[in-house]
């Protein structure tokens, strides 16, 4: 007999965050269309996370696929460093259009990762050529995920993905989402810090963590008074998922540098940006070449991908789509209310369109590896309904914008029954 597509892909693939000694098998997937996603074994599994925080319209969504087929006809690819083309233009004028201000120049890479190097490199280098070279410290918060590549992993918590790299990785501190925190972190550092990057209102992979909109207000006007620079990650947050267009608009702030990715293209295909203040762009004006910003990928904004970007742009105002996931969110958090009482549950919490359950540790270890968290993934995969992926003791939710409210109560209860059915630890 013909080998399955799992046995010939344990051959020859190996897997973003996954033990290969443990999970032997992945879900073959074979197709996939607004929120639904056919597997190769006949059923169907409703999209509950959005393809890792991406998909934001659904899946196949006829405009999305006709613009990449429009574009790929017309102009497939072209290096963006000395060239230019109107989708990557327009795109940036849509995005500083509707990005917080004082942002005004885009820098296009193609994943969430490259997009907070950019960030990272870009204000250090500002403060290089301001003559501050000694600021080499970021500050970033407890628990914070922005990405897999060194200068992302330096601001991430190290634990438990990235410890073992600790002698590669630079200077950075982290401090809980308080005003407090971070002013006395930079009273200790005082004039050597270049910047805070953070994710605002929701941390995801530390667990869907929140932190209120006041503590955005007081890390712009901290960063004001200290002089640094703000970095806000939108890679998840932004596009509606917190029920805004961006995190930054609900506290009415704007960062300095801004880093998008995920749901820019609706989800569908690689691209990222950093958008930057004209101070920050101007710091590397000069009539010497050497001063330029030497950073750039083969993929740098890719005319596909910023094609389908203004496609899903154009269908995020027609529908307002922060709305929509606002909705989603309150449809999908009154069918797991009754979480609330299970002993096993230690938080329900919603932020716009992204629900989760937070459920009580058997375990001192990093919550991402508790052991409730294992027992939670094994019944996750085996769900014949709904696809989720718990971070750790936390089941959540982040659905496309097309789910129906019938949907969203078979999200919500499916999480119900995985959390009932957990041991009490
Ligand atoms: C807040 C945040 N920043 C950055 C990243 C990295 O993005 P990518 O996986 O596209 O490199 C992620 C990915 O989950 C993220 O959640």
């Amino acid at each position: 007999m013909a080998p399955t597509l799992p046995e010939r892909d344990r051959e020859v693939c190996w897997h973003p965050y996954t033990q290969h000694a443990l999970d032997t098998e992945p879900l073959a997937v074979i197709g996939a269309k607004g929120a639904w996603l056919e597997l190769a074994d006949g059923t169907q599994r409703l999209d509950a996370i959005a393809s890792w925080w991406a998909n934001l319209h659904g899946h196949a969504r006829p405009e999305l696929l006709a613009a990449m087929h429009a574009q790929a006809a017309q102009l497939d690819h072209i290096l963006f460093a000395g060239f230019t083309h109107e989708p990557a233009v327009l795109l940036a004028e849509q995005l500083l259009e509707i990005a917080p201000a004082p942002l005004s120049k885009v820098f296009y890479s193609d994943n969430g990762s490259t997009a907070v190097e950019v960030a990272l490199k870009a204000a250090y280098q500002t403060w290089v050529r301001r003559g501050e070279p000694a600021r080499t410290v970021f500050l970033a918060l407890e628990g914070a995920y922005h990405g897999d590549t060194f200068g992302a992993m330096a601001v991430g918590e190290p634990k438990p993905f990235f410890a073992e790299f600790s002698p590669f990785l630079f200077h950075v501190v982290l401090v809980p989402p308080t005003a407090a925190a971070l002013e006395e972190a930079l009273a200790d550092l005082a004039g050597r810090v270049a910047g805070f990057i953070f994710e605002p209102l929701v941390q995801g992979a530390a667990g869907m963590r929140f932190h209120s909109v006041d503590f955005l207000r007081d890390a712009r006007r901290i960063c004001d008074a200290h002089n640094i620079f703000l970095i806000a990650d939108e890679v998840m947050t932004g596009f509606g998922r917190t029920g805004s267009l961006f995190a930054c608009d609900q506290a009415g702030i704007g960062p300095d540098l801004m880093c998008l990715a995920k749901g820019l293209t609706g989800g569908i295909f690689p691209l990222a940006a950093t958008l930057v203040s004209e101070e920050i762009y101007a710091a590397f004006l000069a009539e010497e070449r050497a001063k330029a910003f030497f950073h750039g990928h083969t993929f740098s904004g890719h005319p596909i991908g910023c094609a389908v970007a203004l496609a899903s742009l154009k269908i995020l105002r027609a529908e307002n789509t922060p709305r929509k996931l606002q909705h989603i969110g309150h449809e999908m958090e009154r069918a797991l209310a009754p979480a609330r009482a299970l002993p096993q549950v230690k938080e329900v919490r919603r932020c716009g369109g992204i629900v989760a359950v937070e459920l009580h540790q058997n375990t001192l270890e990093n919550g991402y590896l508790a052991a409730v968290g294992e027992s939670l993934r094994k019944a996750c995969r085996a769900h014949p309904r709904v696809l989720l992926r718990p971070l750790g003791p936390v089941l959540y939710a982040m659905p496309p914008s097309c789910v129906t409210d019938e949907e969203c109560h078979l999200i919500g209860t499916a999480m119900l029954e995985l959390v009932e059915a957990q041991p009490d630890f």
